[in-house]
């Protein structure tokens, strides 16, 4: 049987500050963890052995997914003392992969079609690996494959001059000669065991690996762009739900759920948007393409095109607030100070927007 491998360790340096605090794969996209989209994907291929490579974040990722029941799979955690690269992570799964092929999914990417036809077509033609593949306009931000007569010759890890504009997706599936191959690579330019490497030097022995464009979008949520890009896609998918309480002075349209426990008063919420429970929006606009997580206050403001994190609040403020990513616990608010001034406690790392 197929088994699963999902990477939830790294750094998530480029998602800060949030990742200061909390595991990159676990910030939500439509109110869902993004993490949760993959062992989603997997368990719905029929996948229900699942390893998870852990880091830092351990405790937090366990603590949200658990043992796996909820899906009907089984969560074995791997521990890996430092992010050295995904072909590391591989090599340390070896004793719980066994012989079995198996599926690599990246837990900060996100696919809107699944996988159970890539992992059907893997299960039938049993070559050495199988890649997935995406057109981007920015190659160089990906490992990039080079196709000829739709064979894969040559990967590159990040290139600076990308030989075409395929970027390999974060979710691969492997046969067992990928053990021989994560032993013998040498660490990359930026110290670490690359699995584009491996999968080349699979290549390179004569191995097959195959590729498979991607239909439908996929989205590799690493950055804040991506981030309210996925949130974008995904709520663009909602059947409207409305559980929570919505007073008769309120407008609700389009695609809404408001989660039961949610109290909407005074307020206008245009679709797609997400309300978690226990939020509270009052005299406020909610515009769309914005996931509210849970026990969110928006009093007397507007927010568009944005995630806001659970417990936060938007208060009073003058101009709308748009595209914008807001962590858990956070205060925004108009305050009546003199001389009049902007007053801010923010995180290291942390990037305010203000209009002139
Ligand atoms: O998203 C697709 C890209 O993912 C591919 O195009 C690249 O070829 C591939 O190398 C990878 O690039 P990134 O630089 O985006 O990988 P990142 O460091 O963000 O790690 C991806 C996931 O794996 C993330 O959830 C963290 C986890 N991870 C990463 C490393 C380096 C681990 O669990 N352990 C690790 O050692």
């Amino acid at each position: 049987m197929t088994k699963g491998l999902i990477l939830s360790g790294g750094k998530g340096t480029r998602l800060r500050p949030l990742t200061y605090t909390s595991a990159k794969q676990l910030v939500p996209v439509a109110n869902k963890p993004v993490l949760f989209y993959g062992i989603e994907a997997l368990a719905e291929a029929g996948i229900t052995e699942i390893g998870i490579v852990v880091g830092d974040t351990a405790a937090e990722i366990r603590q949200a997914v658990g043992d796996g029941s909820r899906w009907g799979v089984r969560v074995t955690y791997i521990e890996q003392d430092a992010p050295r690269g995904l072909a590391h992570a591989v090599l340390i799964s070896e004793a719980f992969l066994g012989r079995a092929p198996f599926v690599m999914y990246l837990g900060d990417n996100l696919l809107n079609k699944g996988i159970a036809p890539f992992v059907r077509e893997f299960e039938r033609e049993r070559p050495a690996a199988q890649i997935l593949l995406a057109r981007v306009p920015d190659p160089q931000m990906f490992g990039v494959a080079e196709l000829e007569d739709g064979r894969v010759v040559r990967l590159v890890e990040k290139p600076t001059a990308p030989k075409s504009d395929l970027a390999l997706v974060g979710v691969y599936l492997f046969g067992p000669d990928i053990f021989d191959a994560v032993k013998r690579i040498k660490p990359s330019f930026r110290d670490e065991l690359e699995i584009t490497d491996a999968i080349q030097d699979l290549i390179d022995r004569g191995l097959e690996v195959r590729p498979h464009i991607v239909d439908g979008w996929w989205k590799d949520t690493g950055k804040l762009e991506d981030m309210l890009e996925a949130n974008r896609l995904i709520l663009d998918t909602l059947v409207r739900r409305i559980d929570g309480q919505v007073d008769d002075a309120s407008r609700i349209e389009g695609k809404v759920v408001v989660e039961a426990g949610a109290v909407v008063e005074h307020s206008v919420i245009r679709g797609p948007v997400i309300i978690g429970a226990g939020a509270r929006i009052v005299h406020a606009y909610v515009g769309p393409f914005t996931a509210i997580m849970n026990d969110v206050e928006i009093r007397g403001s507007e927010v568009e095109h944005s995630i806001i994190l659970e417990g936060s609040s938007v208060c009073d403020l003058e101009n709308r607030v748009v595209d914008s990513l807001i962590g858990k616990n956070v205060r925004i608010s108009r305050v009546n100070l003199k001389p009049s001034a902007y007053r801010f406690m923010l995180g290291d790392n942390s990037e305010v927007g203000i209009r002139w």
